[in-house]
């Protein structure tokens, strides 16, 4: 045989090897989950479906036509984002600047409630007031989870947010969420019946030690619990509920997975398909 047809046919017969090998890498991390569903499932009996930012997919986030939207889908809970006004109105969006989701531009910060009534926050939408927020999910019976962005940008905002809820005797349906969990524990030292949700980034892959022991709730990014399927587990055996949000992986079959993990709530920009996925 020829030096060419050796090679040839040495050729055909490693690639059946080097498909199987792939097949097993592919199998492998798929079989893990299953077998880990199954021997710890089944999932949370009601999972709660929390609209992030309001659920941001088909409305524009952060704004009230949002919040109505993931209400009238079945929301449970409305996630959002808190900011302060240069004279001291809490308001409702993401950012520190206005400039992604209005027509205006700078700093929330350095600029008044008054002139933040006059920028459209997409499709006409106003940004609304931490005031109205609640009163709205009052209205609906709807929890709210409130992230306390940037305070050091803010000095007090945490008892300020505090007061806010307290005055519309909504502390028992809200979780107050941040990446700041001294300001949470600052929070709790205000309010110890208060209910505080530490986040956690992509970095944090262990949340079996949290800094905040009282904690019911903690609250990881989706990515984390799927490189690390046991944190939600390790959390229940702690008495601790986990509601998850999502950076990139917001898609079905991920919400399915963290579902079957145990996740407690999914804080998805896209109610409908969550809603779908819980048959509501
Ligand atoms: O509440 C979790 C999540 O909202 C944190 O990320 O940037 O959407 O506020 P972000
Ligand atoms: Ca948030």
């Amino acid at each position: 045989m020829s030096d060419r047809k050796k090679k040839s046919s040495l050729r055909k017969r490693k690639r059946p090897r080097v498909l199987g090998c792939l097949l097993i890498i592919l199998l492998v991390p798929v079989i893990y989950y299953v077998l880990y569903a199954l021997l710890y499932g089944p999932r949370t009996a009601s999972p709660q479906l929390i609209a992030h930012r309001g659920g941001r997919a088909t409305t524009p986030e952060n704004t009230l036509a949002a919040f109505r939207n993931a209400i009238a889908l079945g929301a449970d809970w409305l996630e959002f984002d808190v900011q302060r006004t240069s004279d001291g109105v809490l308001v409702v969006i993401h950012d520190q600047t206005v400039d992604r989701t209005t027509n205006g531009t700078g700093r929330v910060v350095d600029q008044t409630y008054e002139h933040l009534l006059s920028l459209d926050a997409g499709q006409g939408e106003k940004i609304p007031a931490f005031k109205e927020v609640i009163t709205l999910a009052k209205e609906a019976g709807v929890g709210i989870l409130p992230e306390i962005k940037s305070p050091d940008l803010y000095p007090g905002i945490d008892a300020q947010v505090l007061a806010e809820i307290k005055d519309a005797d909504y502390l028992e349906h809200t979780g107050i969420q941040s990446f700041d969990h001294d300001l949470l524990e600052a929070v709790l030292r205000l309010e110890p019946q208060a209910r505080v949700c530490p986040l956690y980034g992509l970095w944090q892959l262990n949340l079996k030690n949290p800094q905040i022991n009282s904690a019911k709730t903690l609250c990881p990014m989706g990515e984390m619990v799927v490189l690390n399927p046991w944190m939600i587990r390790q959390a229940h055996q702690q008495g601790r509920q986990v509601y998850v949000w999502f950076g990139v992986i917001e898609r079905p079959l991920v919400m399915r997975l963290t579902l079957a993990l145990g996740a407690d709530g999914l804080m998805v920009d896209d109610p409908a398909t969550l809603a779908g996925l819980l048959g509501r």
